[in-house]
């Protein structure tokens, strides 16, 4: 059977941590996000917006958020993100991921500097040569999220589709007041998360990081 192009690019998307200096151009950037717009929305509501966070707001906005997180800040969230507390199934699942990424960097289990040393890349977008922030008016529900998710993977996608790589940053979503503060919104924006977006690094150990995905029986069932 003749390879679904859409099907391979489903296949080959996934989570990158290390980006070539390249810049990408407005256009790209643009009609990545006119295609993750396309996404379905209930009501056609189209909850989400996109922050480009460039130059000296971002090198701010970094050292500021690595300062927080080493300085153990502890702000309260504008949404939940786990279950509290979390299953086993899923905690498995969590440690799982983890696994995947400390294993690809050769960071050991017991290994905090190292393991520190990744996470606080987070706060500095992976060094991508886009950093996005994605908000949502304030108020929406469960649905807004869900409608979100899906213009995310539909930016996913697209940027795949043009040779480009991501990765969801939910690390920044600690911290919703200190970005709120250097963006400039108010509260009415609810910080989702962030998106690390640009040209892959093929040489980057941590791009081989790979993650599986549970059986279909695990998550689908038929009755009657
Ligand atoms: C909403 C969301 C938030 C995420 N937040 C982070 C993050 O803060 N740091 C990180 O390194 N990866 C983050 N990820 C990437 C996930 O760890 C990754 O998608 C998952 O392990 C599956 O791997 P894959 O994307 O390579 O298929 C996030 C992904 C999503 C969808």
């Amino acid at each position: 059977m003749t390879p679904n192009p859409f099907l391979q690019l489903v296949q080959a998307r996934h989570s990158v941590r290390g980006f070539l200096d390249t810049p990408v151009a407005d256009h790209d950037l643009h009609d990545v996000l006119e295609h993750a717009r396309l996404a379905p929305s209930g009501a056609n509501l189209q909850p989400g917006s996109f922050v480009h966070v460039k130059g000296a707001v971002r090198d701010a906005l970094s050292a500021n958020l690595v300062r927080a997180w080493q300085g153990g800040l502890a702000e309260v969230e504008d949404y939940d993100y786990f279950p509290k507390p979390m299953p086993m199934t899923l905690r498995r699942r969590q440690v799982a991921a983890a696994q995947a990424l400390y294993g690809a960097l050769g960071v050991a289990r017991d290994d905090r500097a190292g393991r520190d040393a990744q996470f606080e890349r987070n706060f500095r977008f992976f060094d991508a040569p886009v950093a996005l922030v994605v908000t949502m008016e304030h108020g929406f529900g469960s649905g807004g999220y869900m409608d979100l998710g899906m213009t995310l993977y539909g930016l996913m996608l697209a940027a795949q589709a043009k040779g480009l790589a991501t990765c969801a940053i939910g690390a920044l979503a600690s911290y919703p007041s200190l970005i709120r503060q250097h963006l400039g919104l108010n509260t009415s924006s609810v910080i989702v998360c962030g998106i690390a977006l640009g040209y892959a690094d093929p040489a980057a150990t941590v791009n081989q990081t790979r993650t599986t995905r549970c059986e279909l029986n695990d998550y689908f069932k038929v009755v009657g």
